[in-house]
């Protein structure tokens, strides 16, 4: 986001202008930091190691165009459901460009999953005979729970280490394979998900190094070449001003590094290394501009907009912070606010105390920061306050890439039965 004098700019468009044209609450991505973001990260990773590929976790933002914007820099897709396969389809992705990650599957999931020729990833071993019923992967991969995870969101995201509900137990890794192998899948690959929003270099080597570990046994004791491994996503941004960023390059440099040294020790084919990141590549690159609609003095002073905690369930879920502008006052004096949405709940009182422009009032526009991951793919209808609508601005340019939901959406799939009509 640009700012000259008060007014902000997302890519070259003002906010306002934003604001006017598409109504508040509206999500808006910035197509030119996506994609520097991305070649960022792939240019760190693939210097030391050239056989590299990125899939996007298409869960953190799931809009085609967004998942359009990343395929055309060169990422394929990682899927945790089928219907984010279908969502791979849709954009011309498919077969062993999407990663099928999804836990705790049912038989139709199995079955869809076999018949798209997507990788299958298993999150358990308990699965694998369940998948052996309907047919064989082509190339399949375990997602190996390495005992430590890492998150700055808290513990709510730490997605691998002991109490999470993710992956393959080491002890069960070896036996996992050695049964793929047995009943005659040939081509393997490894993955882990080692937490998310790690803003710490050194714990990517850490935890390839444990992974590596693993794998490197289990590929010397069955004679499996893995055609690829996959270090999982979790590369971290700040959230608060000042708080210290990702040193990409040098995450990247280690991780490469242990990467290189453990495929020799183990005298493995070298694989093609694999990461599947979400937040580092849209979650700078999302921004909420809402209104303030009224402003109220009671216990406290609370400023209230039409961002709630359904359009940005972050805060409210987590504990998350998001940085907050508002629009033309930022030089103003401020003091220590609330500030909430519009639903009836508290935790929807999501801002407790923030230093925000004294002068804030009704009509003022507020811009929420760091919103492009987990905002909008995870916001819902709730006391019909409905979805916003998501808007992609590319330089100058600015397109509508979801509408704003309307009440006929939020009846959609109801029925009446017909004695209840009377
Ligand atoms: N791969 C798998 C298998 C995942 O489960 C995830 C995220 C990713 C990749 C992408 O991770 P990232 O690079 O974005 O860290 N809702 C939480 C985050 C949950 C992460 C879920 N898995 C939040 O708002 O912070």
């Amino acid at each position: 986001m640009k700012r000259s004098n008060s007014e902000f700019f997302i890519g070259d468009v003002p906010v306002k202008l934003l604001a006017e044209t598409y109504g508040t609450p509206v999500y808006v991505y910035d197509e030119q930091k996506i994609r520097e973001n991305y070649r960022r990260a792939f240019k760190a990773f693939s210097k030391h190691y050239p056989d590299f590929r990125f899939f996007y976790a298409v869960k953190a933002c799931n809009n085609p165009a967004i998942a359009s914007i990343l395929k055309q820099e060169g990422a394929g897709v990682d899927a945790a459901s089928v219907n984010e396969i279908l969502l791979a389809k849709k954009i011309g992705l498919g077969g062993e460009n999407v990663m099928f990650s999804g836990n705790f599957l049912s038989d139709d999931d199995i079955k869809s999953g076999l018949e798209s020729g997507v990788i299958f990833n298993l999150d358990d071993i308990s699965i694998l005979p369940r998948v052996l019923k309907f047919g064989k992967p082509e190339i399949m991969s375990f997602r190996v729970n390495p005992g430590y995870g890492k998150s700055n969101v808290g513990e709510f995201v730490t997605n691998a280490g002991p109490n999470a509900k993710f992956g393959v137990h080491p002890d069960d890794v070896l036996k996992a394979y050695r049964m793929a192998k047995e009943a005659g899948i040939k081509r393997f690959g490894a993955h882990m998900m080692p937490g998310s929003c790690i803003t710490d270099a050194d714990y990517f080597p850490f935890i390839t190094g444990l992974l590596m570990d693993i794998i490197g046994k289990t590929g010397k004791e069955l004679g499996i070449n893995f055609e690829f491994i996959d270090l999982g996503g979790g590369l971290g941004i700040p959230y608060k001003p000042g708080e210290e960023s990702l040193d990409l390059d040098a995450a990247a440099e280690k991780a490469a590094g242990v990467f290189k040294a453990k495929v020799a020790e183990y005298g493995l084919k070298p694989p093609r290394l694999m990461m599947e990141p979400a937040r580092y590549f849209v979650g700078n690159a999302g921004y909420i501009i809402g209104r303030v609609h009224s402003i109220k003095n009671s216990y406290k002073k609370i400023v209230g907009t039409d961002i709630g905690m359904s359009t940005l369930a972050r805060p409210a879920m987590y504990g998350s912070y998001h940085h907050i502008y508002v629009e033309g006052k930022e030089d103003e004096k401020r003091e220590k606010l609330g500030l909430c949405g519009q639903l009836c709940e508290n935790t929807d009182f999501w801002v407790k105390e923030r230093e925000l422009p004294a002068s804030i009032t009704e009509g003022d526009l507020i811009i929420v920061e760091n919103a492009g991951a987990y905002g909008y793919a995870m916001s819902y209808q709730y006391n019909g306050r409905l979805r916003p609508a998501e808007v992609l601005v590319n330089g100058q340019s600015h397109y509508l890439i979801r509408k704003r939901e309307l009440f006929e959406d939020m009846i959609k799939n109801t029925d009446l039965p017909d004695y209840l009509k009377k």
